[in-house]
């Protein structure tokens, strides 16, 4: 008799089980394993069927050679290209992910529409809407016009026979990989056997044609569907697209990219014509500043090669409970408490009875530990209720000591900073010597003390007990 194996997968991380369990062992996620057919196997199932074939020697070189530079398929949309490292690499695969409804189908709908124009054969594979929807989307954003091919469906195998026709495409975009499905392997669209088998033969499609393909891919917070976790280590690039509810901007974030770097970010912003390119990020995140305020400090960031201005507001208030409360939202919190604990026992300041909040302006988010001086400034002047001078940024890292760290960059957060008329930086002495070329008068804090100093006048004493 034939047993037709079944195995649970976590569609979460993929493992394989051969029963089901409330939490997987590999991953931790609790409630994330489904019942899967056993087609497919971890990779390897149906190969297996197959008699193993005998290898054939390849010809191994050198590693110096010459070898040209892939010609980048440009979009002309400078935030896309600049996140992509360049534009869309022929015979590559990049997986755009994020959560729904943040904007990726407006983004590859516009990136398109600009790449259709530029004379490229562009193929938009719609697994989530009907084409009339996607037309709508087109006409919203004023692109109906251009000559973007268009499909709703969701078979790996017929998109691939639909490709195979004509000219060969030179962007595919699929919206989105939880939508396709292939034949291959008899689990349900949107498991993670899907998923991974779908984003396989569509990458074996782009690596055998050298046709750029664009994967769409939903991100859920609760891991629910099968994320596109898995599918980030089979494509060459991933792009995440992310903003906060209620705000308006967007960034496009390069988390991987065989073929450039992945510390840049393209901001957009979503208007009801699309997203809008924002090539200042700084003067979007300065937008609405109330300088006056205490509390507030300006953060003279880098996001990969580019200088990004953004206001860090502190508010330190008397708390009513007996564990006063910390939120922060755009930083990371171990690092507020951390701040906290080094102004409390280098200055003398006393956060112990009060709540600490901490907000990015705009919904912005910060990675940098270079932040630590600015939030020290923020949170010292809220504490103090004096307004830190309105033309003054800040930047560097602090140790658990107390020191002031270089950080790196200093002339360009500077240059940035002078761009945008401010007068004033606050950061640490370091070996690259700033104020070349640029007018802003800068202080050198060796210590937070000194910062705290400058900024309230006094420093309490050293808390004893
Ligand atoms: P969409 O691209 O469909 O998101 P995703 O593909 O990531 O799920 O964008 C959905 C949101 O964008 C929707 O809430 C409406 C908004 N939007 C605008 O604000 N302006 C526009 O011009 C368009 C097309 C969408
Ligand atoms: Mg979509």
């Amino acid at each position: 008799m034939v047993k037709l194996k079944t195995r649970f997968v976590c569609q979460s991380c993929g493992a394989a089980y051969p029963r089901w369990a409330g939490r997987c062992e590999a991953c931790g996620a609790w409630n994330s394993l489904v019942e899967e057919g056993s087609a497919g196997g971890i990779g390897a199932g149906p190969a297996l069927a197959r008699s193993p074939r005998k290898g054939r020697p390849v010809a191994l070189t050198g590693l110096a050679g010459t070898t040209e530079d892939e010609p980048r398929i440009v979009s002309g949309i400078a935030e896309l290209d600049r996140a992509t490292g360049g534009g869309f690499v022929p015979g590559s695969a990049l997986l755009i992910g994020g959560d729904p409804g943040i904007g990726k189908s407006t983004l590859l709908m516009q990136a398109a529409a600009a790449l259709a124009r530029r004379g490229h054969r562009i193929v938009y594979v719609s697994g989530e809407e009907a084409v009339a929807q996607v037309r709508l989307r087109a006409q919203r954003l004023a692109v109906a016009d251009a000559p973007v091919e268009l499909a709703a469906e969701t078979n790996v195998e017929d998109i691939l026979a639909t490709l195979a026709i004509g000219r060969r495409p030179d962007v595919v975009i699929l919206d989105s990989i939880q939508t396709l499905w292939t034949e291959a392997v008899d689990s349900a669209p949107g498991t993670v056997t899907q998923v991974r088998a779908a984003a396989q033969a569509t990458i074996r499609y782009a690596k055998s044609t050298g046709a750029a393909v664009v994967l769409v891919g939903h991100v859920t917070k609760e891991g629910q569907i099968a994320g596109p976790r898995v599918v980030e280590h089979m494509v060459d690039g991933v792009l995440y697209f992310e903003g906060e509810a209620g705000h308006h901007f967007r960034i496009l974030r390069a988390v991987k990219n065989r073929f450039g770097p992945t510390d840049e970010i393209g901001v957009f912003e979503m208007s009801d014509k699309g997203l809008r390119e924002v090539p200042n990020p700084s003067e979007l995140f300065l937008g609405e500043r109330h300088a006056k305020a205490p509390g507030a400090a300006v953060f003279a960031g880098m996001e990969g090669t580019r200088p990004v201005l953004v206001e860090i507001q502190a508010l330190v208030a008397l708390s009513p409970l007996g564990t006063p409360r910390r939120a922060v939202v755009g930083w990371d919190s171990a690092r507020l408490s951390m701040v906290l604990a080094v102004l409390e026992s280098h200055c003398g300041l006393r956060f112990a009875s009060h709540d600490v909040y901490l907000n990015v302006a705009g919904g912005y988010r910060i990675g940098e530990p270079a932040a630590d001086l600015a939030v020290a400034a923020a949170l010292v002047s809220s504490l103090s209720s004096l307004a830190l001078p309105a033309d003054c940024v800040y930047f560097g890292e602090i140790s658990l000591s107390g020191a002031v760290r270089p950080v790196s960059h200093a002339q360009q957060r500077l240059k940035e900073a002078e761009k945008l008329g401010f007068g004033q930086a606050v950061l640490p002495a370091g070996p690259e010597q700033p104020a070349q070329g640029t007018d802003v008068g800068t202080f050198h804090p060796a210590t937070v003390a000194d910062l705290a100093v400058r900024i309230a006048g006094v420093v309490g004493t050293p808390a004893e007990d």
